[in-house]
This record gives C-alpha cells, structure tokens and sequence, in this order.
C-alpha cells in the first residue's frame, strides 16, 4: 500500500467527515473542516493510502505550542502505520515552525491512540476530570516538549 501525506484540500471533507463519523461520537461536520483551511495557524494534513482518502490530523500553534486534534484513521486502514505516519509529518512540519512543545487530550481509555503518542515521547501530564461526552470520560492530557542539551 502506498502511502502519502499532503495538506488537506476541499476535495477530501467529504469522506473525511464520514471517517469522522464512523470514529468519533461527536464527529465534526464539513463546515468545520471548511473553516480551518482559511486559518493561517492551524495545519491539516491528510493521508491517502493508494489514493484514497484513510485519515487526517491537525495542529493548531499557539505561540509556538502546537496542539494537536482530530487524529484519525478510517478503520479499515488502521494498523498499518498511517497514524505513525500523520504524526511523524505533522510534528516534523511543526518544529519547523518553531514549535517546541506539542500537547493533545485523549480519552483515558483509549490505549491504542495513547499508545502511539508515547512512541512519539508524548507523556501525560495531567487528567481533565470529564472532558468528553458521549460517553463522558476523563481525558488525559499529553505532552512532547523539545529537550535541550545542558
Ligand atoms: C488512533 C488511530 C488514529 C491510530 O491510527 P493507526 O493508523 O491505526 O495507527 P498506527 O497503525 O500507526 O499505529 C497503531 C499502533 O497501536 C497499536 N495498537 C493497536 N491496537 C491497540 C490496543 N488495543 N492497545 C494498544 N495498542 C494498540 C498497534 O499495534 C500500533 O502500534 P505498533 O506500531 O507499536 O505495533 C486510529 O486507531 C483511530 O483513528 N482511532 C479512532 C479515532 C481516535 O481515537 N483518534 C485519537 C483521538 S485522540
């Protein structure tokens, strides 16, 4: 399978709201995706495995801290490393932007996506009582902040 990562454009929100859709109990809509290609802050990317359309993330950096959402992969396409391969783009392209920490929340339950975010040195620093709905859950709130030689 091949695997590309590219910066989302309009012609992907609509399969990547129904991959929203069929991931997330409080999926967002193509209007919000819509919004984000306008901002100059926020970075989207999207991977296409053979061509087609398998997931997306995102980041949005705030004074050189960038907060990471929407990680998802369509399942049929999970575990072949397209979630590795989001990330590994997306924070590539962030430190060259000059972000030196990067933090995202994950249901505390969800070990897969907790899983990977280690692999990429991200460590909870925190639980945020109740965070999400449907269902409501803790979330745990995870961090990669850059280390600098003494
Ligand atoms: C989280 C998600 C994006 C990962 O995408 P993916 O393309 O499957 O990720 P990868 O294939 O790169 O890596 C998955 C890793 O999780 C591991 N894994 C799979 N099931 C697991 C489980 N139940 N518990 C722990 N780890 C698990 C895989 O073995 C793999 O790790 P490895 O490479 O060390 O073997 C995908 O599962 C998804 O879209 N989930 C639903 C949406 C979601 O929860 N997003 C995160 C919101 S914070």
């Amino acid at each position: 399978m091949k695997i590309e990562i590219r910066e989302l454009r309009e012609e992907d929100i609509e399969e990547l709201s129904r991959i929203e859709s069929e991931s997330f109990s409080m999926p967002w809509s193509p209007g919000d995706f819509r919004d984000l290609l306008s901002r100059e802050y926020c970075m989207y990317l999207v991977a296409l495995a053979d061509g087609e359309v398998a997931g997306c993330c995102g980041l949005t950096n705030i004074c050189r801290e960038g907060n990471i959402d929407n990680v998802v992969v369509a399942e049929r396409f999970r575990n072949q490393g397209i979630g590795h391969a989001l990330l590994e783009r997306l924070i590539c392209l962030g430190e060259e932007a000059g972000i030196t920490a990067f933090t995202l929340e994950v249901r505390v339950s969800n070990e897969t996506a907790i899983h990977l975010y280690e692999k990429f040195g991200f460590v909870s620093e925190g639980i945020r009582p109740r965070f999400y709905e449907k269902p409501a859950e803790d979330a745990n709130i995870m961090w990669r902040r850059k280390r600098f030689a003494k």
